[in-house]
């Protein structure tokens, strides 16, 4: 497959990836989505993300071979820049990874540091709004969800009621 459309996309070369977002803590709170969904009503539009904020992303990826992490992701458009900080299961030392909007990030820990290219740079604000395909309604996570696709790779559920991220699974076709 084409490369990953983000480096923001956590673990993007895994074959499944979902993650949650649990507790926001948004600097700007994001207006609320437009609950109409009459027969007829145009399709809901996704809520832009706020140009800075914190979210605790769990994510899930045993399915892949892979594990548990909770991953303290702080998301700052106008400097340019995101910081996973990614703290796997049983492991005490965590893996800070950078990413910058020029396309450069630095994945480190106490021991050891390397450099991935990202050409596509960090995901703006609205990103989601230019090409998505709207799939309706869903439950999840406990909550009432819009939930779009993109590029047949990302789903992503948002709240109805307050517009904010709540899951997103990535699907790598090999
Ligand atoms: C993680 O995903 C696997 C496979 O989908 C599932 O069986 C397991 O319950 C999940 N674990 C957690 C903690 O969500
Ligand atoms: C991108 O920006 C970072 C942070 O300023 C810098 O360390 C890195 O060298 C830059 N990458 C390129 C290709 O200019």
């Amino acid at each position: 497959m084409s490369p990953p459309p983000s480096p923001l996309m956590l673990l993007p070369l895994l074959h499944l990836a979902a993650g949650s977002f649990a507790a926001g803590n948004a600097k700007a709170t994001p207006p609320s989505a437009a609950a109409a969904a009459g027969a007829g009503a145009p399709a809901p539009v996704p809520t832009p993300w706020p140009e800075q904020f914190h979210a605790v992303v769990f994510t899930n990826l045993t399915e892949s071979g892979g594990r548990l992490q909770l991953i303290d992701l702080y998301y700052d458009w106008p400097k340019g820049r995101n910081l996973n900080l990614i703290h796997s299961q049983l492991s005490g030392d965590p893996t800070y990874d950078v990413e910058w909007t020029n396309g450069t990030s630095y994945y480190f820990d106490s021991g050891s540091c390397r450099t991935v290219r990202f050409p596509v740079g960090l995901l703006p604000p609205d990103w989601l709004a230019d090409g998505a395909v709207y799939l309706g309604r869903e439950h999840v996570d406990g909550f009432d969800c819009h939930l779009w696709t993109k590029v047949d790779f990302i789903w992503y559920y948002e709240e109805v009621a307050t517009g904010r991220p709540v899951r997103w699974n990535f699907f790598n076709g090999v």
